[in-house]
């Protein structure tokens, strides 16, 4: 099991006390990966900062590849166990694009110089993802569906054993969304990685294993 949340809740309480989640239970096995749509502000991405450990709930469980994340840590399971894409892909745009894909290595204190494995691996991931000629680019040089696929790479730097989306492609025209759609699930499948992903487009929820629903603070199947 690589993910194991029972019962998260999460109030916020200004302006108003709303409760966004109401007791939510999720189950992730090696390898699945699982669709979470819902309309907006029903708590899509609440949750998935939750699971990955960069929000805290107000009550209830988390465990990630078996650490409960209250005992550990956050940053042993972050660095270690979770690679994240963002919607607005969160490169550091004055960085270089190899530099922008070692960043999770440089925040593990692993080592990055020419030819050290996140190296050797950044390089790898880039060529994977189509962006090996880019490696020397400033980030910001970058089209958005490179600059996505530059985040893919990231994601995937520490060789994670999760991969969390928050609507990857909602910034991207249809070609580009498709091109990152397929791209997604093909590494989750070849390198064996689970997947959560927010997203409100049908045709990337139909290649996940599961489609679940947020709606009133309850995730349905
Ligand atoms: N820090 C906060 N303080 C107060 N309210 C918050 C905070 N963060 C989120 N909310 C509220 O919680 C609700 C859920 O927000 P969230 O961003 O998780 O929704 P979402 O499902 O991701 O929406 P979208 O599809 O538009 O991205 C919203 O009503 C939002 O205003
Ligand atoms: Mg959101």
């Amino acid at each position: 099991m690589i993910l194991k949340a029972k019962g998260i809740t999460k109030r916020f309480y200004t302006p108003s006390t709303i409760e966004v989640l109401k007791g939510i239970d999720l189950e992730i096995d090696r390898g699945e990966s699982v669709a979470i749509t819902g309309k907006s502000g029903e708590g899509k991405s609440t949750l998935l900062h939750i699971l990955g450990t960069l929000e805290k709930p107000c009550s209830g469980s988390l465990e990630i590849c078996g650490k409960n994340v209250s005992h550990v840590p956050l940053s042993d399971v972050r660095n270690t166990h979770i690679g994240f894409v963002f919607q607005s892909y969160n490169l550091l745009e004055d960085y270089t694009v190899l530099e922008n894909v070692l960043l999770p290595a440089r925040i593990a204190r692993r080592p990055t110089g020419k030819n050290s494995a996140a190296y050797l691996r950044a390089l790898e991931l880039l060529e994977i993802v189509g962006l090996k000629g880019r490696a020397s680019f400033h980030a910001k040089l970058l089209s958005g569906g490179e600059k996505q696929r530059a985040a893919l790479a990231r994601a995937l730097c520490n060789d994670p054993d999760l991969i969390l989306a928050d609507e990857p492609t909602g910034n991207l025209d249809h070609a580009h969304s498709l091109d990152i759609h397929s791209l997604l699930i093909s590494l989750s499948r070849d390198f064996n990685k689970s997947l959560i992903v927010v997203t409100h487009d049908k045709e990337l929820s139909s290649l996940c294993s599961r489609t679940l629903l947020l709606k009133d603070g309850n995730l349905s199947g």
